[in-house]
């Protein structure tokens, strides 16, 4: 049986891609490693987490010690990286916590894997999950290529960006068998709502203001959540040892546009008279070096793996909208803390 590690299970993206790795390799065994750190969430996996071929470890990326069990325990011959801090304002408020897990953390990582395998990398492949912020911000025209030039701006970008080139570096300098892709904006089911869609769901389902950062008018391109995970499914199978993908849906939005479209699928969903919600949005201070505008050309990852977004974005936000609301309890949840509990009263340390 191959063993697959996946750090950040319990998080936005990394559940999304635990589920799909163990229901669709049931003669793989998932090892998922997360610290629960506010951002993780085991509510998010609980379809799958009597699955046989499910493991879940609660350890910390920065503690070498524990690291080393949990590999000597499962021997991974893959490893999928998404542990990380990953929310940009908080980035702002404490760059230290991401200094210490983005860039020490994924060094600790590597080196706690490349003691595991020693010499024998035959098989083996370490996956390092990262952001297309690493490349910067993008005036009107263009897009970001794997070549372009790495110009982090905010200290969560700077970290990605830092641990980027740890990885690059193990490969390097150790031979190391990484891969890495850089992605944009996901979006869908399980986000924590601090994140721009399930922060402003869950202020037009509760009638809050929806704070809108300087003019709205900065460009995401925006990824239905389950893509990024099939894309990391056929880059780890597929993609070539010590290379870059970059992965994007082609689907830019200013945010107020984004914000206003989603004021209305959610006035239909919630039953409200049509401009209702539009009323809420309210313009706020600008975050501190907020990027402009992000683009992705993902033209490699497609000509090479065959990879293309199978959402459209008109189906996936409406989705996204009707989940939250489906699953106000997971909202609550959240919103109040009382997701910690779920760990305490299913798992014991
Ligand atoms: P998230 O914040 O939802 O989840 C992060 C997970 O990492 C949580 O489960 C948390 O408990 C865990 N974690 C944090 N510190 C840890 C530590 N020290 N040890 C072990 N586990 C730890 O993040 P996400 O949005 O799912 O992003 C996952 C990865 O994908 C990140 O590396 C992020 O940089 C990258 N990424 C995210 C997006 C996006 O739009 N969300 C886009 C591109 C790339
Ligand atoms: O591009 C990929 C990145 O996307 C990931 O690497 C990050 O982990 C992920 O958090 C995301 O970063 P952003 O900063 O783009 O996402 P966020 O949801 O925080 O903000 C999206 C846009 O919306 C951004 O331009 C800031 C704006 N915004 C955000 C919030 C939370 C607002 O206008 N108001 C808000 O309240």
């Amino acid at each position: 049986m191959t063993t697959i590690l996946i750090t950040g299970g319990a998080g936005f993206i990394g559940s999304h891609l635990v589920r799909l790795f163990v229901n669709k390799y049931p003669n793989y065994k998932i090892v998922n490693l997360d610290l629960l750190t506010y951002a993780g969430n085991l509510e998010n996996l609980r379809d799958v987490e009597n699955a046989p071929n499910y493991v879940f470890e609660k350890a910390d990326i920065n503690d070498p010690t524990q690291l080393a069990q949990v590999l000597e325990k499962h021997r991974p011959e893959g490893i999928i990286h998404l542990a990380a801090e990953s929310h940009v304002d908080r980035s702002i408020s404490n760059p230290v916590a991401f200094v210490e897990t983005n860039v020490l953390g994924t060094v600790k990582l590597l080196n706690a894997v490349k003691n595991l395998w020693g010499a024998d990398l035959e098989g083996k492949r370490f996956y390092h999950v990262s952001t297309d912020e690493v490349y910067g911000s993008l005036g009107d025209e263009g897009f970001f290529t794997e070549t372009t030039a790495y110009d982090p701006r905010s200290p969560y970008s700077a970290s990605k960006a830092a641990s980027d080139h740890f990885v690059r570096a193990y490969y390097h300098t150790f031979h190391l068998p990484v891969v890495l892709s850089n992605c944009s904006n996901n979006y869908g089911p399980n986000q924590f709502p601090e994140k721009l869609i399930p922060l402003m769901i869950n202020n037009i389902r509760t009638e809050k203001p929806l704070p809108v950062y300087g003019d709205g008018q900065n460009v995401r391109d925006w990824l239905w959540v389950k893509d990024h995970a099939l894309a990391i499914d056929a880059i780890f199978h597929g993609g070539r040892t010590g290379e870059t993908y970059n992965i994007g849906g082609n689907n830019e939005w200013t945010n107020l546009a984004l914000v206003q479209q989603l004021c209305d699928i959610m006035d239909e969903l919630l039953g409200r008279t049509p401009g209702d919600s539009r009323k809420l949005i309210s313009f706020v201070k600008d975050r501190p070096g907020h990027d402009r505008r992000y683009a992705i050309d993902a033209y490699k990852l497609h000509h090479e793996l065959g990879w293309s977004p199978t959402v459209q974005f008109a189906e996936g936000f409406r989705e996204t909208a009707k989940w939250y609301l489906e699953h106000e309890d997971w909202l609550e949840h959240v919103v109040s803390g009382e997701y910690r509990k779920y760990y305490e009263g299913q798992y014991q340390d």
